[in-house]
């Protein structure tokens, strides 16, 4: 018979790590919801267009799309990524600016599969749109800082840089070309293919014979005008107020090619250089123009879940939340006890548990062990026939037999 595994890339996730799955987005949600922000859940498939504004000449457009022609004949795809689709939400149903939205949920990516690398994973990530305060970029860079800091990692470097306005990008863009054509012979075989699409991408290069030549390449602040200066200065001065420190990459160019002003990045400090950006973002004034709306001015920042999880494993922090059954339950004669019990219990909010197919004593209190429940409650025939219940605390105590009327008041004194 045929046996079936995941894809390539693509992962169960099981407890306890699922539990920490959503523990982890219940903290993101805890630390932008208090700042503002609402929630949006896109469709996980759109037009194959929407995406395509995310960069003609990036590889998660032309390499890594899930797309295909679906029954009614349109050009689809999974999403790579959310902010494109936000821009569009944004078009479709012009809320008040400035829009402040959240998210949380998978991506498609048909990347080489590796450490911190999937083909489907998760993003939490908010993007506001219709505002260009520099102060608005440190809200959004904190924000992102603090929910990192929070959930305990401390190898945590955030890098930021400008990319300055669109016409100081169109002329570091010539100046890197040129740049690049005069080495061309030198540069790693990768990077003369990238240079003819995208210039800015030779920057990503990690290879050892492109390095040299990537340190004497123009730099982007050279290029920067008065105004994309003074926002720079601005963003850097919002976050020394806050205190949160930063170092500015001038390489960081980032995998997309929406980006103008701030980009950032908040680097891991335990994961292989090509996966150790746990989040990043910037500032992305066009793409909404892009998707047929007004000019509106964006910036958000989307954070990888699992890559995030795997640097908390490396660290030791933010462990999967235990158990959460309370009370187990034991009948030995027959189930039908249990069977009202768990229900009565539930009823009264507290979690409970139970074993089934009638087992013995022994085996059901093993099951009550490993469920991790401080007090299992026991019914016998003798209980069954004085109307009472056992209740034995399961990490230290002595055990009382109770009415099963005075059960609850009973249980919640035991239950710490
Ligand atoms: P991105 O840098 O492509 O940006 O992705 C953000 C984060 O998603 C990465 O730092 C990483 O943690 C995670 N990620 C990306 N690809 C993979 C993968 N194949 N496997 C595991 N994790 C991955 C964006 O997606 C932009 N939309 C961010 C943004 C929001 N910019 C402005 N607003």
């Amino acid at each position: 018979m045929a046996e079936f595994k995941t894809s390539p890339g693509m992962r169960d996730i099981l407890d306890p790590e699922s539990g920490r799955w959503r523990r982890f987005v219940s903290a993101f949600e805890h630390t932008v919801e208090p700042a503002g922000y609402r929630q949006i859940i896109p469709p996980l498939l759109e037009d194959i267009g929407v995406f395509q504004r995310v960069g003609e000449a990036t590889d998660v457009v032309t390499k890594e799309m899930y797309d295909f022609v679906d029954k009614g004949e349109r050009h689809v795809a999974l999403r790579p990524e959310q902010t494109a689709s936000v821009c569009r939400a944004f078009v479709q149903h012009r809320p008040v600016t400035p829009w402040k939205a959240w998210y949380a949920g998978p991506n498609f990516r048909y990347e080489k599969p590796q450490r911190g690398r999937f083909r489907q994973f998760d993003q939490v990530g908010i993007e506001v749109l219709g505002a260009t305060d520099p102060y608005l970029d440190v809200e959004v860079i904190a924000l992102g800082w603090n929910f990192l800091a929070g959930l305990g990692l401390r190898r945590l470097t955030l890098q930021i840089n400008s990319l300055g306005e669109p016409t100081d990008r169109e002329k570091f863009m010539s100046a890197l070309s040129a740049h690049f054509t005069n080495e061309l012979d030198a540069l790693s075989v990768e990077s003369r293919a990238t240079l003819s699409k995208n210039p800015l991408r030779v920057l990503d290069s990690k290879r050892d014979e492109d390095r040299e030549i990537i340190a004497r390449a123009p730099r982007i602040a050279d290029f920067h005008s008065d105004e994309a200066r003074a926002h720079f200065a601005s963003v850097r001065t919002g976050l020394e107020r806050l205190g949160i420190p930063f170092v500015v990459n001038e390489r960081l160019v980032r995998g997309l090619d929406y980006y103008r002003h701030t980009t950032f990045e908040y680097v891991g400090g335990t994961l292989d250089s090509a996966q150790n950006a746990l989040g990043g973002g910037g500032r992305y004034d066009g793409l909404v123009e892009d998707l047929g709306g007004p000019p509106t001015p964006g910036i958000g920042f989307a954070i990888g879940v699992d890559r995030t999880l795997l640097a908390c494993d490396d660290e030791g922090v933010f462990e999967p939340p235990v158990s959460s059954v309370r009370v187990f339950v034991i009948d030995t004669t027959g189930g039908a006890e249990a069977l009202v019990l768990t229900d009565q219990l539930r009823r009264s909010g507290i979690s409970a548990d139970r074993a089934f197919e009638s087992r013995s004593m022994k085996s059901q209190m093993k099951a009550a062990d490993r469920s991790g429940a401080e007090v299992a409650l026991i019914i016998g025939s003798d209980e069954l026939a004085s109307g009472t219940v056992v209740v034995r605390p399961l990490r230290g105590g002595d055990q009382i037999s109770v009415h099963r009327d005075d059960l609850l008041p009973a249980l919640q004194k035991v239950l710490t």
